[in-house]
């Protein structure tokens, strides 16, 4: 029996394009503007109360200001609503208990009354704000699974992407070493071909996962050197030129561009990845044009596609790491790395990268900006 290993599906990096961390915010301490803001709520009750103070019984303002506390201690926690309490009884002692507009107590029985209010607004405070506490480290419960569930749904994925290919390769070599009489030469050479490819793969997702550490790390240094842009173009398309054999490649460089500081080597993987990407999104026999002109003090290069263009929602989405158009990951292999390996890059390089839909047309635009740094002679070509 022959094992004739298919080409590696995409991986399952799609599925979790749309897990999101959420924010974490955590009981932070009290600021002056939350005692400021509890304050200004018991004020408002006192006034009201004041307002009214012919008309409600001393208990129903006493219950009115408890409710008050209570919506401090809701709104800003335990050390705003012990605060307001004190407020709240001196307040309620100040403007309801007789003798009014002093802190003193003639009747021994509103003391009593006094000393219990001031113990329903401490206990009702600290009450309220222990459930509000509660409630915030079970987000934070949550939000801590949910970041697990990413961890682990991401090894998955990665672990994906690095067996996946190494099957096909083992099943292949091993096909070719045990059943070599019994296939045809086509047949040998279509194994051998798909050991070359998925090794290609896997050499590239090791690297992208390499540059993406490095990314994240901050230790990718740029060695940068004043280049004639139309050369990094043409290391770049010599590179991808396997790639880019199905469509047809147009390139309008200006012929004013001046030289721009950028290191080389990381500047044709940015291109690399945009041709990949152009190759991969947009059929077979279209046209792929790359652009390059100077535009005041920077250059912008565009690499145009004819696919089917990008959800606006996802034009900066696509630049996060792992992030994938739902409908394309479906349909072709990929991890999302290419497009944060990309940005990351050209910003190291103090340029930016942006996509957008082609206006003229279906399909898509990277737009890259660098800056053209002062000292820039122009090209020694340039007419
Ligand atoms: N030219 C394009 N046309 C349409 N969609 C695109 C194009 N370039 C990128 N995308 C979308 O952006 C996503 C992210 O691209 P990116 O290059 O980061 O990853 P990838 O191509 O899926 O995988 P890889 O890591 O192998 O490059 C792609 O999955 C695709 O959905
Ligand atoms: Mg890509």
């Amino acid at each position: 029996m022959t094992v004739m290993p298919s080409r590696t599906p995409p991986g399952p990096m799609e599925n979790l394009n749309h897990i999101g961390t959420g924010n974490l915010r955590s009981a932070t301490p009290p600021k002056v503007a939350d005692f400021a803001g509890g304050l200004g709520i018991v004020a408002a009750a006192l006034f009201i109360g004041f307002l009214l103070r012919d008309r409600l019984g001393v208990s129903d303002i006493a219950l009115m200001l408890l409710i008050a506390v209570q919506v401090v201690a809701i709104v800003y926690g335990l050390w705003p609503a012990l605060a307001v309490s004190v407020a709240s009884t001196l307040g309620y002692n100040y403007l309801f208990i007789p003798p009014f507009y002093t802190l003193s107590v003639a009747d021994p029985a509103n003391v009593v009354t006094l000393f219990l209010f001031a113990l329903a607004a401490l206990i009702m405070s600290s009450l309220t704000s222990l459930v509000r506490w509660h409630a915030l480290i079970a987000r934070s419960a949550r939000v801590e699974v949910e970041a697990e569930k990413l961890r682990s749904a991401l090894l998955t994925s990665v672990s994906h992407d690095l067996r996946t290919p190494l099957a096909s390769i083992l099943g292949s070599a091993t096909t070719l070493k045990t059943c070599r009489d019994s296939l045809d030469e086509s047949a040998q050479r279509q194994l051998i071909e798909t050991i070359r490819e998925e090794a290609e793969r896997l050499n590239r997702f090791i690297s992208d996962l390499l540059d993406m550490t490095k990314l994240e790390a901050g230790a990718v240094a740029p060695r940068t050197e004043l280049v004639d842009v139309s050369d990094v173009v043409g290391s770049a398309l010599h590179r991808a030129g396997e790639v880019l054999k199905h469509h047809t490649l147009q390139t309008t460089l200006s012929a004013d561009l001046p030289m721009v500081k950028l290191d080389p080597v990381l500047f044709e993987q940015v291109l690399f990845n945009l041709f990949d990407n152009a190759a991969k999104y947009a059929p077979a026999g279209t046209v792929i044009t790359l652009s390059a002109e100077r535009t005041g003090r920077s250059i912008t290069l565009k690499v145009l596609d004819e696919g089917d263009g990008i959800p606006p929602a996802d034009l900066d989405r696509i630049f996060q790491k792992f992030y994938r158009v739902r409908a394309s990951a479906r349909q072709r292999a990929g991890t999302g790395l290419g497009l944060a390996i990309s940005r990351g890059f050209v910003e190291a390089m103090g340029g930016r990268i942006s996509a957008q839909n082609r206006r003229d047309r279906r399909g898509t635009v990277f737009v890259i900006e660098l800056p053209v740094p002062d000292e820039s002679p122009e090209r020694e070509d340039a007419a």
